[in-house]
């Protein structure tokens, strides 16, 4: 049951909708106010009256019912407090209905969403800088699912561009086909590093670069041969992290999937009359709103990444016709978004308005400039292996004689990486510490991995009741019942908002009220049967929701910790 909407249906604001109601009414930050509350402020200047005097016409006007059972007036707000037993009983029986589809909807039905993320450049590191990009997308993209959408996973691999010609110069010289196959992505990388070393001292070199980007742009089979076995070399590497990390594609259409499809694009710039020349590069002039402009031609005819990106959107829309198309790229790339977004608005795409920059802030290591000194970069690998070497060790030490000590660490330290990119609102730079994700008492995953191990070992002993009545409630259970209802909104807030974060922290919120009814509540040993069934019933719903929310951000739970 929808309280929200139950309260909204029952009062009447001259002026104002039941849509507008809803989204006012809140939780107050305590129960002695009551369950949900308006605050009338808004409603002033419409009314022309003061908000006390609103939410007391309003009680007046409001009668109590099995559903509310008490309605009051305190300094603006109105309150109400709902009938608990109803209220527990329902959210419970929902959700233990429900099961893993509580909290999914199918408000997305027949809509389809296209998540571009993680994104990676071919033959470049996998570091620690895609971290948030990955993890974010792969939430999002289960979250759509969740909710009904059809979500399209698109890699937009960055396999286009002149540094693919340095590679193959870089390797016709220096490389060996064994190093290369056993190393991957880090040999070459290697290859490429040494290539920008000694080419200050050859600049030839980067002419001989150009010369085989070149052939691989007309096909050339030698050199083609060896572009795509960069491109596997390095989507084999990848692939083990999003394996750990349980990510997704649809799609691995990357920015050599556009040279062909760029000439239209660029033809119907021109007709529109929007392309302009400047200093011999073809380009659309923004200064009337603001921005640089968006170049689409450099001077020798090739293409840029803003003409990629403008194809992609394109072909996407055509493809998939989608509802939305989702960018989860860093806020350094905010203004070449802006651009093209804006350029397909000038050419009259009224999709361009659906196509959406997800930004993000900066993840950095704790350790800090040691490790991104030139040439030193931080391997998102190594972060991964070393959080679950560190759970290791920590779960040997609390706990000794647990089996399958391994597959806890994995499932502890790869949630430690993931929680910790998704935990604080998305656009906050963040610093990584392994330190801080591994706290078992914090706001970290493995606190709520460890919460679920200890419901789960309770129900383990008490077993999972058939049939369960409501008892005389106590704060605690009545605190962990409303935190655990609000999930159904919180998925559905997330995908408005972009914010997986809301998810990691209902989680989190739900963990300390479960925790606080752990040990002010006997479970086991409660006074009587009755209250014994309901607290068993009420671990296995918090042990539900836990699941579903991590399920969602992508994070195992351990049976036993
Ligand atoms: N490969 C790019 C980078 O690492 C990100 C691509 C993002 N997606 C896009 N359609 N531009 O910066």
């Amino acid at each position: 049951m929808d309280y929200k909407k139950y309260i909204a249906e029952k009062i009447n604001v001259e002026g104002v909708s039941k849509e507008e109601l809803y989204e006012l009414i809140a939780l107050p930050p305590n129960l002695e106010m009551g369950d949900y509350a308006l605050p009338c402020f808004k409603f002033a200047k419409l009314l022309r009256k003061s908000p006390v005097m609103i939410a007391e016409q309003l009680k007046g006007e409001i009668a109590t019912d099995e559903v509310i059972s008490e309605v009051s007036a305190v300094n603006g707000y109105l309150n109400f407090k709902i009938n608990k037993d109803g209220f527990v009983r329902a959210t419970l029986d929902k959700i233990l209905l429900e099961k893993d589809k509580f909290g999914a909807s199918n408000e997305g039905n027949g809509k389809t969403i296209c998540i571009d993320y993680s994104s990676i450049n071919i033959a470049k590191p996998f570091h620690i800088g895609h971290l948030s990009t990955t993890v974010l997308g792969g939430a999002l993209y289960r979250i759509f699912n969740y909710l009904g959408y059809k979500a399209v996973g698109i890699n937009h691999l960055g396999d286009y561009g002149t540094q693919f010609g340095k590679l193959i110069s870089a390797y016709k010289r220096w490389g060996d086909k064994d190093v290369i196959e056993q190393g991957g992505i880090r040999a070459l990388n290697e290859l490429y590093v040494k290539f920008h070393r000694e080419a200050e001292e050859h600049p030839e070199y980067e002419d001989e670069a150009r010369a085989y980007f070149k052939k691989i742009e007309q096909g050339d089979e030698e050199c083609l041969a060896l572009f795509h076995w960069f491109k596997d070399l390095t989507l084999k590497d990848v692939q083990k992290i999003y394996d750990m990390l349980d990510i997704r594609f649809d799609s691995y259409a990357g920015e050599s999937f556009y040279s062909d499809k760029m000439q239209p694009i660029v033809d119907e710039l021109r007709e529109k009359g929007l392309l302009i020349e400047s200093r011999g590069a073809q380009v659309v002039d923004l200064e009337e709103y603001g921005m640089s402009p968006c170049i689409i031609l450099k001077s020798d005819g090739s293409s840029l990444y803003a003409t990629r990106d403008m194809a992609a959107a394109t072909y996407r829309k055509n493809t998939y016709d989608f509802y939305k198309c989702l960018y989860v790229v860093a806020y350094q790339q905010n203004l070449h978004f802006k651009q093209f977004f804006k350029v397909l608005e000038m050419m009259g795409k009224d999709w361009a308005k659906d196509l959406v920059h997800v930004a993000y802030g900066m993840v950095s290591l704790e350790e800090g400039t040691m490790s991104t000194r030139k040439g030193n970069v931080v391997f998102l690998e190594d972060v991964i292996n070393k959080c679950i070497e560190k759970a290791y060790t920590i779960i040997d030490e609390k706990n000794p004689d647990l089996e399958n000590k391994m597959d806890v660490a994995k499932k502890v330290g790869v949630g430690a990486v993931i929680f910790g990119a998704l935990y604080n609102n998305k656009i906050k730079d963040i610093v990584f510490s392994y330190d801080k994700v591994l706290t078992f008492d914090g706001e970290t995953s493995v606190y709520v991995q460890y919460t679920c191990a200890r419901a789960a070992s309770v129900l383990q002993k008490g077993g999972m009741p058939e049939s369960f009545e409501i008892p005389s409630l106590s704060a605690q259970e009545i605190e962990l019942v409303k935190a655990l209802a609000t999930f159904p909104e919180t998925v559905k807030g997330a995908a408005e908002k972009y914010e997986p974060s809301m998810i990691a922290r209902f989680a989190v919120d739900v963990s300390q009220k479960f925790n606080k009814f752990y040990f002010d509540c006997k479970i086991l040993a409660a006074e009587d049967e009755k209250t014994k069934n309901f607290r068993l019933a009420l671990t296995g719903a918090t042990l539900q929701a836990l699941k579903n929310a991590f399920a969602l951000l992508g994070i195992g739970i351990p049976d036993k910790m």
